[in-house]
């Protein structure tokens, strides 16, 4: 969602602005925007990527130190030339960048229409924009206590950063619920809606807190404040973040790439946390709180998207292993559906970004009904991070497809790590059993590669459904989420409709679809249900569906019925989502690719969702 980029400072700004924009991309956005101040303050925007932001400024120099860049993902006006950001003010005397939304800005608005001032735009960033204008010049007070004023007057969630023509050696930002990092350089600052831009010109970083307001100036050092006026002492921290793992590294799309650092990143997740060898897990972030997990009422998992699918593996784990009831819950619904929360509950945030505005909203309501808030998130010094009492990072290194494929596999396996550990102190587990499952997922980064050979087979079957209109995928017991994650990518990437479902159900709707045209991919994978999902696969068979089937390896029973089998190493079976995710993330990978969709970027979808 919308990307953040300042720099103040003696280098040129603009190529700092716009490499920072392009590092933002993977955000997801609909316009580009810069402002740098020489004089004045010059503006150029347009809808569309930031290539044809390059495009449209192409012969006009632009010189200064000082400047701010913009990512849009529209909410309050569609995306055109005039609603992408930066906004001047009226008089043009300061610009400004924004990331969430003012909800109140159309009372705002009618005040200042009501006081003379007038609007370019449709965006209730321009509303900003002229209420700090405007309480600057009418209140007779410098730009920063202006914007404090007018923030303190807002309603909603915000990033900004605010230049000035009055002020050529400062800029002014500020956050609330909108995530916003500043980068201490030499003599410079950068600032922007997370560290990608930053990491390439220096590691100390300040990330700002909700209601904080910081003032970059040149030759002074970083001051912050609250919006309530009282000074902060800023927290310098050093990044962990290499330029390598923002680059593509020789991969067609970041996604592909992450798709095939999966070994690694599960390896990441349990490293340090597993020892087969000592028949041991630990995880050190939530140890303070296994007391509270093993004896909580219940555990309730938020989450969205991908995560929400990860949540319900987690679901499925704990119950299973550690016996403690858990409920998923999609953190939009939560925070709106006047939930029972007790105060014995554990709520467990998960995130990838820990950037979600709804589930961030779903664990401040949880954390004012006094329940514990844990977070399993995989950027390190996110909000949600910052805002749980404690939890795990699931290390998978940054993730810049918009669709999620890395990150799932490491979630899931901190929840097995999660459920591992709560089983073993709640004696819910015997000692063989866990010792079977730790040292069967130390081998899954060695079966992870495995599965990845399937790679050629998989794109000679995409090719052979890139037209369809429809997929559906189904699965039982630990399959079942996996269906679900298989049906989101495909819809997220290629556009084409696809649904999950639990495989059972199918008979209660879905099959009302199958004709010879339709699709399904089934998750037949050995143990549990699989004599279940086998009669499910005869339901469709016996309808001329065409089946698409991940089997485990040395399977002979599907192979007689289905059209495509891809087989994958045997596991146990609650280990098998690390496994069965794989050949669907990249069935819909190449599918995208030979529709030739934006695979990274795909449309109108962002990757990290700060707004409701
Ligand atoms: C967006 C992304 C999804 C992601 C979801 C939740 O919709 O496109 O890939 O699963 O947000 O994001 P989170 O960062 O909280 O995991």
């Amino acid at each position: 969602m919308c990307g953040i980029v300042g720099y103040i400072g003696n280098r040129e700004a603009y190529p700092i602005l716009i490499n920072g924009l392009y590092r933002l991309e993977y955000r997801g956005y609909d316009s580009a925007g810069i402002a740098v101040l020489n004089d004045n303050i010059q503006i150029h925007k347009c809808k569309g990527k930031v290539s044809d932001l390059e495009k449209h400024i192409a012969n006009n120099k632009i010189i200064g130190n000082i400047g701010i860049a913009h990512t849009r993902w529209a909410t309050h006006g569609e995306p055109n030339d005039v609603n992408a950001h930066p906004h001047y003010s009226e008089s043009r005397e300061l610009a400004i960048i924004h990331n969430g939304i003012i909800e109140n800005y159309l009372t705002l608005k009618e005040e200042l229409i009501k006081r003379g001032h007038e609007f370019r735009s449709a965006t209730d960033t321009e509303v900003l924009m002229n209420l700090i204008e405007d309480i600057q010049k009418n209140e007779q007070v410098e730009l920063v206590e202006a914007v404090r004023i007018a923030l303190s007057q807002v309603i909603g969630a915000y990033a900004i950063v605010v230049l000035s023509k009055d002020n050529p050696n400062m800029l002014v930002a500020a956050r609330k619920g909108s995530p916003l990092v500043i980068g201490i350089g030499k003599d410079e600052f950068f600032l922007a809606s997370d560290a990608t831009p930053i990491v390439e010109y220096t590691q100390n970083v300040v990330y700002l807190n909700d209601e904080e307001l910081a003032v970059v100036q040149l030759g002074e050092e970083l001051k912050i404040k609250t919006i309530k006026n009282k000074d902060k002492i800023p927290y310098v921290q050093k990044l962990q973040l290499s330029l390598s793992a923002l680059e593509k590294g020789g991969y067609d799309h970041f996604m592909l790439k992450e798709i095939f650092e999966q070994p690694r990143s599960i390896r990441d997740s349990f490293r340090g946390r597993l020892n087969a060898r000592k028949g041991d897990v630990q995880l050190g972030g939530i140890i303070d709180y296994e007391q509270k997990l093993i004896n909580a009422k219940r555990i309730i998992i938020v989450a969205c998207g991908t995560s929400w699918h990860a949540a319900l593996v987690g679901e499925y784990l704990i119950e299973d292993l550690a016996r403690i009831p858990v409920e998923v819950e999609y953190a939009s619904e939560f925070r709106y559906r006047k939930p029972v929360i007790y105060e014995d509950d554990v709520v467990i945030a998960v995130s990838q970004s820990g950037e979600t505005a709804d589930t961030l909203a779903a664990i401040e309501l949880a954390k004012s009904r006094g329940a514990t808030i844990l977070g399993i998130c995989n950027v390190v010094g996110s909000s949600i991070a910052r805002m749980t009492d404690a939890g795990s990072y699931t290390h998978a290194g940054p993730e810049i497809g918009v669709a999620s494929t890395k990150a799932f596999t490491a979630q899931v396996t901190v929840l097995i790590l999660l459920a591992l550990r709560l089983a073993k102190i709640k004696g819910t587990i015997s000692t063989s059993r866990f010792y079977t499952l730790i040292t069967a997922l130390e081998s899954i980064p060695k079966k992870v590669e495995n599965t990845l050979k399937v790679n050629d087979q998989v794109k000679s079957i995409a090719e052979k459904f890139m037209d369809v209109r429809n997929f559906l995928y189904l699965g039982r017991g630990y399959n079942f989420p996996v269906a679900l994650e298989g049906a989101l990518k495909l819809k997220e990437i290629s556009y084409i409709h696809a649904e999950g479902y639990p495989a059972a159900e199918m008979k209660h709707g879905p099959i009302a679809l199958i004709d010879d045209e339709m699709p399904v991919v089934f998750i037949a994978t050995k143990k549990g249900t699989y004599e279940k999902v086998l009669s499910n696969i005869q339901e469709v068979k016996a309808r001329k569906g065409k089946i698409i089937a991940i089997v485990t390896k040395g399977d002979t029973t599907v192979k007689e019925v289905a059209d495509f089998t891809i087989e994958i190493p045997a596991t146990e079976e609650l280990l098998v989502p690390l496994l069965a995710t794989i050949p669907l993330q990249l069935l819909s990978y190449h599918i995208a690719v030979m529709r030739d969709c934006n695979v990274d970027q795909p449309r109108n979808l962002a990757k990290s969702v700060t707004v409701e």
